[in-house]
């Protein structure tokens, strides 16, 4: 089902009234959030989050995020709302920060991928906010895509990764950010970025000054870090800052099918397809993840993507990055 773009209030909470009633009774439904499409089912309801894992095909251990409206929603879930989390929530909530806390017991162990910790954000987006508060339910909602797959961006994406279906898919355009939330860990005093994401660390500094100096991510701590991600079919080559046009010509030379996403513009190649020239960092990250779709789609070989300076939201986008050239 598809939102008309300027649907607000009422209309839209009519809308979705079908798609919360679904989740509300254990089913799956993918919507969009500000950051990615999700996959959302009643973070309480073990079968439902269950069918969630299947149909992504994600490894067991590997937790998920459950989307709720605000701090009082998070509340149930945590054993623990520690300081940290509600300085944190107070200065970012809604919108694309994820804090993982110490799980209250009541929160099934198949959501928490056998973790006793749960990660739970207020997404900022109208219709993920009204299927969270019509449903009654807190949502547990990985991105839209098979395991391993770039996330998606648009519902197209969604149904892309899943052609059996899931049982609604909640067209509302393409996603504001494009790139996930970070996760960050505040059971402790200070913040600890798990997963590098739209919120930078220079943006959570300015609410708790320790999380400038924390040093780089700890990426170990992530479960979903661990696991082979946003793979394109083509090979991924990572050119250095300013370089992506001549590692381009390189490439062209030698004969195959050459994509290419990156700040400095390829102007005089011929024999590469553009999958974007964004002007910014932040426009890359927003258009990262279908253009890695789109290499696919066109059957491109090699792709080469230009490094961002690794600041500010570019440290999430080289995660990213790297990550899909494996
Ligand atoms: O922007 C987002 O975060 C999107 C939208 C849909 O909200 N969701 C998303 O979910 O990216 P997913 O499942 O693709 O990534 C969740 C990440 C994984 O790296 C997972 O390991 C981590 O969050 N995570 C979830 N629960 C955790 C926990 N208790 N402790 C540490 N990391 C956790
Ligand atoms: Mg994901």
């Amino acid at each position: 089902m598809s939102v008309p773009s300027g649907t607000t209030g009422s209309e839209l909470a009519a809308l979705l009234r079908p798609a919360a009633e679904v989740l509300r009774e254990g089913g799956v439904v993918a919507f969009p959030t500000e950051t990615v499409y999700g996959l959302g089912a009643s973070a309480l309801d073990p079968a439902a989050v269950e069918a969630v894992f299947r149909a992504k095909g994600r490894p067991s251990d590997n937790p998920l995020i459950v989307h709720v409206s605000d701090l009082d929603g998070a509340r149930p879930l945590a054993r623990e709302v520690t300081p940290l989390a509600a300085k944190l929530a107070g200065a970012f909530w809604p919108g694309p920060l994820t804090l993982v806390l110490d799980a209250d017991r009541t929160v099934p162990r198949i959501t928490t991928g056998g973790l006793d910790t749960v990660a739970v954000r207020a997404p900022d987006h109208a219709v993920a906010r009204e299927l969270i508060r019509q449903s009654g339910v807190p949502l547990a909602a990985p991105s839209a895509n098979r395991s391993g797959r770039p996330s998606p961006t648009t519902a197209a994406h969604v149904a892309a990764d899943f052609p059996a279906g899931v049982d609604i898919i909640v067209d509302a355009g393409p996603c504001a950010v494009g790139i996930e939330s970070t996760v960050v860990d505040c059971r402790g005093r200070d913040p600890v970025i798990l997963r590098p994401g739209s919120i930078t660390a220079e943006q959570l500094g300015t609410a708790t000054p320790a999380a400038l100096t924390g040093g780089l991510p700890d990426l170990a701590a992530s479960p979903g870090t661990r696991h082979a991600h946003y793979r394109p079919a083509a090979r991924v080559h990572v050119a250095d800052i300013g370089s992506g046009p001549s590692r381009v010509a390189e490439l062209v030379e030698q004969g195959t099918p050459v994509g290419y996403l990156g700040l400095t513009p390829v102007t005089d190649v011929s024999g590469v397809r553009i999958l974007g020239m964004p002007r910014d960092t932040r426009d890359l990250a927003h258009l990262l993840y279908a253009a890695l779709r789109q290499a696919d789609d066109w059957g491109l070989e090699d792709v080469v993507i230009e490094a961002v300076p690794p600041i500010g939201v570019g440290v999430a986008v080289m995660d990213r990055i790297r990550r899909a050239a494996g």
